[in-house]
């Protein structure tokens, strides 16, 4: 069977655009694939070092990982820093990777860019613990976003050059994981192309449906259509968008059939959206809720889950060292 690896920054809530991007196929990925899915703390301190907001962070996504529907009994789901072997392998791991390579990667120079006071050696080498994650488990697949994927072309490299430079065969090059037709990349209400937390235009799977109600009322529109059978300007496109997810397909179509004669009204347009929305975040919301509290589930969850994790890591570590010399006395 196949293996799968995902792993999320801890950096705060999950949105709209996390769960129909990535995190409703994982809870199908889970059925089909050996998975493997971890909350990259490690990563969150190349730019987010706060430890008040670091534990409660990693706590945030895991409820909504399972909140979600990621079953930990399926799925291997842990935490990175559960996992110490994975700062073993990004040690030697980057003692092949180059500071060339590494400094013209886009995500660093964005961040130094952006982060100029504090431009430290994990942003640099943030490629390498990546590659560590993917080739720890040795996975095959990797559900990677546009912004990942120079990151992912920088493990097969990795990879490459480990095999050769040991003369083995021991790493796979991981790829690319294309969900196929169901990958929908979901749009802010705001206009713009992506729902995101630099954004500021984001349905979180924890907003309350008032809250929700009030996002999506404020959303931007127009004074409807001037003709036929128009053409949709992007921020009425990407209602649309939504709706297409979270509603059936005749309320999908009643609507485009009202834009098209030009009998919109745009306040039951939102009006369905919002009760749609609210349908499929509610119970999510409300399992966050009861796991929140449960500390004990949480601790079985990230305990079997590093368990389970450990195992394959220490598998990985132990024949990676023993190729590049290692040896007990
Ligand atoms: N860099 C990824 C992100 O910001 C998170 C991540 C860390 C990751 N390690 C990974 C993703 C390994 C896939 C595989 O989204």
């Amino acid at each position: 069977m196949e293996t799968v690896l995902s792993g999320i920054r801890s950096t705060g809530n999950l949105h709209l655009g996390n769960y129909f991007g990535a995190l409703r196929n994982f809870t199908k990925m889970q059925d089909e694939y050996k998975c493997f899915f971890f909350i990259a703390d490690y990563h969150s301190l190349t730019t987010h070092p706060d430890p008040q907001i670091l534990h409660p962070n990693v706590k945030n996504v895991l409820t909504e990982y399972l909140a979600a529907g990621i079953d930990p009994d399926k799925a291997t789901l842990y935490i990175q820093s559960d996992v110490p072997e994975v700062c073993e392998l990004y040690l030697l791991l980057n003692m092949h990777a180059y500071l060339g390579e590494l400094s013209k990667t886009t995500s660093f120079k964005d961040k130094a860019r952006k982060n100029p006071e504090n431009v430290n050696a994990g942003l640099l080498t943030y490629p390498t613990l990546m590659a560590a994650d993917i080739l720890m488990h040795n996975a095959d697949k990797v559900p990677v976003g546009k912004d990942q994927e120079q990151h992912l072309e920088m493990t097969r490299k990795f990879a490459r050059r480990f095999n050769n430079l040991y003369s083995v065969e021991y790493f796979k090059e991981p790829a690319a994981f294309n969900f196929g037709q169901e990958l929908v990349k979901i749009p802010g209400l705001d206009g713009s192309g992506k729902m995101g937390k630099s954004e500021g235009n984001c349905l979180y799977l924890m907003d309350d449906p008032k809250t929700i109600e009030k996002k999506v009322k404020r959303a931007l529109t127009d004074e409807g259509p001037k003709e036929f059978n128009a053409v949709k300007p992007d921020y009425i496109e990407n209602l649309f968008t939504i709706l297409n997810v979270v509603s059936t397909p005749d309320v999908v179509s009643f609507f485009d059939e009202k834009w098209n004669k030009c009998e919109i009204r745009y306040g039951d347009l939102k009006k369905q959206l919002a009760e749609d929305i609210i349908k499929v975040t509610n119970p999510i919301r409300e399992r966050i809720i009861d796991i929140q509290n449960d500390e004990s589930y949480l601790h079985k969850v990230t305990t079997q889950g590093a368990e389970k994790a450990r195992e394959s890591a220490s598998k990985t570590l132990r024949e990676v060292r023993q190729i590049m010399g290692f040896k007990p006395f």
